[in-house]
């Protein structure tokens, strides 16, 4: 796999799909299901990355994925392992920018986000964006973490034991700043959770 710098602090191969975060993803992929209960229809990986997130996510739905990420070099190893797990035909990597999304009003069943949240320049107009691209009724979980501590500290563990890959923490957002930038979106139906599994944003799309 070639070097490739993206914005965060971990290597792309860690973030792939069969890499050291793969029961970060599997966990999570379970917790979005359990607690949005969208398993059909159209999501959005926002700053999908290699989309492992995605593959885990379309392994467990019936969902079809729109994988988006602002780095063109990144998606081009997404496309890869999209194809390695024979899903190509399910996931759809997308170029695009979070503060200006390539997808239509009211068009996302569910559109989810995992670490790269650390990375927008105006978690406000990223957030207002994906609520306008959420359908009605749709849903979003938005945020960054490892599903559980255990996990997490696994993952240091075997980052950290291969002396190629230290395991760095990505910067951090407080909750205060994650929940003024959900509510000056105009955000009102969301829940924060901020415990074992990270940071999130739940929250659904009101129907009017
Ligand atoms: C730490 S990686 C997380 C990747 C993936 N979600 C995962 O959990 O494996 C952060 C990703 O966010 C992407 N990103 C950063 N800013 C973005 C933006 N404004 N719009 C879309 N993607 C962005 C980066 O290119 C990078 O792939």
């Amino acid at each position: 796999m070639e070097k490739l710098e993206i914005e965060g602090p971990q290597s792309i191969d860690s973030m792939l799909i069969n890499g050291p975060h793969a029961l970060t993803y599997h966990l999570i992929s379970n917790q979005i299901t359990r607690k949005m209960n969208v398993k059909d229809g159209i999501a959005i990986d926002v700053g999908a990355g290699p989309a492992s997130l995605s593959i885990a996510m379309a392994r467990i739905t019936g969902l079809k994925i729109y994988a988006m990420d602002i780095h063109p070099e990144i998606l081009r190893i997404a496309q890869e392992s999209i194809k390695k797990q024979m899903l190509g035909n399910r996931i759809n990597p997308m170029l695009g920018d979070v503060h200006q999304m390539p997808f239509p009003d009211d068009f996302a069943d569910l559109i989810f986000s995992r670490g790269s949240m650390f990375f927008w320049k105006d978690l406000t107009t990223a957030f207002q964006e994906i609520y306008r691209v959420l359908k009605p009724g749709g849903s979003g979980y938005i945020g960054g973490g490892f599903g559980s501590t255990s996990v997490k500290e696994k993952i240091k563990k075997q980052l950290k034991h291969d002396s190629n890959r230290s395991y760095k923490s990505p910067p951090k957002i407080h909750i205060d700043t994650f929940e003024i930038a959900i509510l000056n979106a105009g955000i009102r139906d969301y829940t924060l959770i901020n415990d074992d599994t990270g940071l999130w944003a739940l929250f659904v799309k009101q129907t009017n």
